[in-house]
């Protein structure tokens, strides 16, 4: 019995030693003076297993988001199965280190299982849209989840059309429109978001976003914010784009949100410039919710081999990506 007590303090010691430190404070703290959410997506709840893992998401970020989880084949395998456990956790993570969680998955091109893709009346694909959506937003609401993508990656990636996905070619080009209707019915009170790639980076494809999502704001269309993936490639955005897209859909009464940020390259000092300038305009132009698309290089997911795009090392040692953030956060208003 005594040394059961002896013993246990010492390794809780010994496990937190191993995290390195920062030397500053942590991002999480500035961010909170500012009222600013910064946060990490792409958190597959298995990787909490990692006490260091752990460790260091609750101490620098006040939100998160799943991985692949929410998304649909991995959630909603079969018609009425659910597997929960796997989000219930990260979101009871969530709680217990006071984290919004960011839900994201509702609709994707990608990761859909044969029962929906099977479908093909429109009113009966409609009616599991609300179906799933209803059981998603519902078993989170009024806990952390307050904020969702409805869709993600609408638009082709280089731009030039919506992309004919499965739900496009099924529901035709409103399916963009119905999906945040009945999101907004499954929960009136959440915060409900499209999520595009690349905008930042390819003027027509931003101008494109711009007027799909203006349209449906003149249909009256439930939409609260765009959220801006920002994953980037070698080069940063052309300074004021980012401030130019918030300042045009803020006159839409809409939020802008960076969603997914990493920089995806083999030059470090460019990386941490590229940190730096996306997270300087971010701030100046009062982006309140940021996140990363990871924050640790040990779960990276990137398309140039080698590349590092996050502001941890494998080991959990601060790069000087996360000092170009925490430097950010400090100085902004
Ligand atoms: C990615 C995941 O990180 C990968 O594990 C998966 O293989 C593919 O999807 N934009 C998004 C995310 O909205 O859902 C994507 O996540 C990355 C790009």
């Amino acid at each position: 019995m005594k040394i059961a007590t002896l013993i246990l303090p010492v390794i809780a010691i010994s496990e937190a030693s191993q995290v390195p430190i920062t030397g500053t404070t942590p991002l999480r703290t500035e961010a909170a003076k500012k009222n600013i959410i910064i946060g990490s997506g792409a958190i597959n709840p298995s990787y909490l297993n990692d006490p260091e893992f752990a460790a260091v998401l609750s101490r620098e970020f006040n939100s998160l988001s799943p991985e692949n989880e929410g998304k649909w084949t991995f959630l909603n395998p079969s018609k009425g199965l659910y597997n929960w456990t796997s989000l219930d956790r990260l979101v009871e993570f969530a709680e217990n280190n006071d984290m919004v969680v960011k839900g994201h998955g509702l609709i994707s091109g990608c990761c859909n299982p044969d029962y929906i893709l099977n479908e093909t009346d429109p009113t009966a694909l409609r009616a599991s849209l609300l179906d799933h959506f209803k059981a998603f937003m519902l078993r989170y609401d009024g806990s952390r989840v307050d904020r969702w993508d409805v869709v993600t990656e609408v638009i082709k990636t280089q731009g030039g059309g919506l992309d004919p996905n499965f739900f496009y070619r099924i529901l035709g080009p409103g399916y963009i429109a119905d999906a945040f209707r009945l999101a907004r019915i499954a929960s009136p009170k959440a915060k409900l978001f499209i999520n595009e790639n690349l905008v930042e980076t390819l003027p027509g494809k931003r101008q494109e976003l711009y007027d799909l999502v203006s349209g449906l704001v003149a249909e009256e269309v439930p939409i609260d914010g765009v959220a801006l993936q920002m994953h980037i490639t070698e080069v940063a955005p052309i300074p004021g784009v980012l401030t130019d897209m918030v300042k045009s859909y803020n006159a839409l009464g809409l939020e802008v949100a960076i969603a997914e940020m990493d920089v995806h390259t083999l030059n470090t000092t460019a990386q941490t410039d590229i940190y730096a300038a996306v997270m300087n305009e971010a701030l100046d132009a009062n982006i309140t919710d940021i996140s990363f698309w990871g924050f640790t290089d040990k779960h990276l997911y990137t398309w140039i081999p080698g590349a590092k795009p996050l502001m941890f090392d494998e080991e959990y040692k601060p790069k000087g990506a996360y000092y170009a953030t925490h430097a950010a956060l400090k100085q902004c208003d």
